[in-house]
């Protein structure tokens, strides 16, 4: 297998992706492409040995998979001035949002292996969480994509109908995480902390109590009974936040931003 990749649309998350690749060591940086028109703001990607071009035809030449990383209005023009160099040797990911398979199957009019996956911008620290799902592939093909997106994070296969909700889940997820840590900091300040040291002990706290679930396997409800005194300051706060609407406020956004989508 051609274990070259290119990263078609280095922008955000094309990026962050690159950066991700080349820290996991999962491939050489000579044989990862980065591509986008104006490649002036790729100098520091290009300083660390990463093949960088404007020419999209030449990066999916040299590629055994190819992640494509552009605006979803950008997808059939692109695909489009790709389509012949694109072979069924080839492994194609999509990491767009709201564009599915069966629509880059209509553009590209050929067999291949394509999958779609729905990263989030903490694959840079190798810290994502990704969904997957994928069609026309092998079993191999399946387990190198997986692989991939392993050593950037954490991976789970979905149903592709499943993907829009992934999008809110896991890639919006990571804006409203910042927003309940903010929130934290604010809080922390009230109380007599600097700005920067509220900021430390909110996101690590986050971290220490999302570390918990997912080294224990809990429910979030059983690590909260182990810190909640009967008459205690936590369970005072807690109740208070929810008499404000805490949960509920966090289901209505994400069911806001979910219909967002799917009626876009
Ligand atoms: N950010 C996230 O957390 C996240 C998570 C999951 C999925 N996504 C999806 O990932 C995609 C990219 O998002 P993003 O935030 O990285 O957007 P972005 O920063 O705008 O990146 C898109 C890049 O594509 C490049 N581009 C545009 N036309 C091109 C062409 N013809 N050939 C090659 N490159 C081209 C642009 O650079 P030039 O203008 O210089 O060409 C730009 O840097 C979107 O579809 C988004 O929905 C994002």
């Amino acid at each position: 297998m051609n274990t070259k990749i290119s990263i078609i649309g280095a922008g955000n998350l094309g990026t962050a992706i690159a950066e991700g690749l080349l820290i996991s060591k999962f491939c050489k940086p000579a044989n990862i492409t980065v591509t986008k028109r104006n490649t002036a703001t790729l100098t520091v990607l290009k300083s660390k040995g990463v093949h960088v071009t404007s020419d999209n035809n030449e990066a999916v030449k040299r590629a055994g998979l190819i992640i494509l990383a552009i605006k979803p209005f950008q997808v059939s023009e692109v695909l489009n001035g790709l389509k012949t160099q694109l072979s069924a040797n080839q492994i194609l990911v999509s990491v767009v949002t709201g564009i599915s398979i069966t629509d880059i199957e209509t553009i590209l009019k050929k067999n291949m292996p394509l999958f779609r996956a729905m990263p989030n911008t903490a694959i840079a620290i190798r810290e994502s969480m990704t969904c997957l799902s994928f069609k026309n592939a092998t079993e191999e093909q399946a387990a190198y994509v997986n692989n991939l997106f392993n050593t950037l994070g954490k991976v789970t296969v979905i149903h592709e109908n499943l993907m829009d909700a992934a999008t809110v889940l896991g890639a919006c997820g990571t804006a409203y995480a910042m927003r309940y840590i903010r929130a934290n900091i604010q809080g922390g300040i009230e109380i007599g902390f600097d700005s920067k040291t509220a900021n430390l002990i909110a996101a690590q706290t986050v971290k220490g109590a999302a570390e918990l679930l997912l080294q224990n396997g809990t429910h979030p409800e059983q690590e909260i009974d182990k810190v909640t005194t009967p008459k205690g300051c936590t369970i005072a706060g807690l109740n208070e936040m929810e008499h404000q609407g805490f949960s509920s406020s966090l289901i209505k956004g994400i069911a806001a931003s979910y219909q967002k989508i799917v009626k876009e």
